[in-house]
């Protein structure tokens, strides 16, 4: 790892480590459990239709304190995250077991090869080495499995920053972030196992402008938001002005 690249890892390990949510004003709660609620009802929303698969054994990797538990939790998983801290209160908040949970780097995991079927990805590789990430993440799929990865769209029609509530180093990603690691992992491992997109999908998330209202009003606007969401991404206006949302979610599969 270079200097700078471990320096970019303390300072987010740093971060997470000292993240208190329960410090943040009120309107930065609503927004961050609106996220949740967003993500979560577009995952279930591809499980149901069959356009994913959450086949055993799963692995979340940047699992944070656990947000999506309740997607995976009457399923084999493994939960990491570098931050001892979160995964502490994830423990607390839940009744999972401690074996179910590893702290470690996922530019590094002291995994064996395609150990999983299914691995998670959620808001993480914003915050790591992307390559580094993927390499570990591809290595420890089993053949036929998914990596389900989510991010922030740098391709987004919103051009603001979600992040700006929390100072934290963080890259923007889009597809042609994914395409350029395909077209890469599929040169040199042509002999071994494929890569491809099975599926893509990009997806709103309420502009930071409605901080600005009181909080009684930003969550009428939220619940608004997430009724209306699979709406507004999939609109023939959206699509014909191309107009990306501010997440972008990927799978990969492996072949
Ligand atoms: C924005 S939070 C997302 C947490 C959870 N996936 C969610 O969506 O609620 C980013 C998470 O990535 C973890 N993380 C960041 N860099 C990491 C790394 N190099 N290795 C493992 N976890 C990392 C952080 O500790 C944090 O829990």
């Amino acid at each position: 790892m270079s200097t700078k690249d471990q320096n970019d890892s303390k300072d987010v390990k740093d971060f997470y480590d000292n993240w208190k949510v329960e410090n943040y004003p009120s309107y930065v709660k609503s927004i961050m459990k609106h996220e949740e609620d967003l993500i979560f009802n577009i995952i279930n929303k591809n499980k149901q239709n069959g356009t994913l698969k959450l086949k055993e054994p799963i692995i979340d990797c940047g699992c944070g304190y656990g947000s999506f538990y309740n997607l995976t939790k009457d399923s084999d998983t493994l939960y990491i995250d570098f931050s001892k801290h979160l995964l502490d209160i994830f423990k607390n908040n839940t009744n999972i077991n401690s074996n179910n949970l590893l702290c470690a780097n996922i530019e590094d995991l002291p995994l064996k090869n395609e150990s999983a079927n299914t691995i998670l990805c959620i808001n993480v590789l914003e915050h790591v080495n992307v390559t580094k990430a993927l390499n570990e993440l591809t290595r420890l799929l089993k053949k036929d499995g998914t990596a389900l990865i989510i991010v922030v769209n740098k391709d987004s029609f919103f051009n603001e920053d979600i992040f700006t509530d929390w100072k934290v180093k963080h890259n923007l990603l889009n597809l042609g972030t994914f395409k350029n690691y395909l077209s890469n992992y599929n040169k040199s491992n042509c002999n071994v196992s494929t890569l491809k997109i099975e599926h893509f999908e990009t997806f709103y998330f309420v502009h930071p402008i409605f901080k600005i209202l009181p909080n009684f009003l930003l969550n009428k606007v939220l619940k608004l938001s997430l009724k209306y969401n699979d709406k507004i991404s999939k609109s023939k206006l959206s699509s014909k002005l191309n107009l990306n949302g501010q997440f972008l979610l990927i799978q990969l599969k492996k072949e």
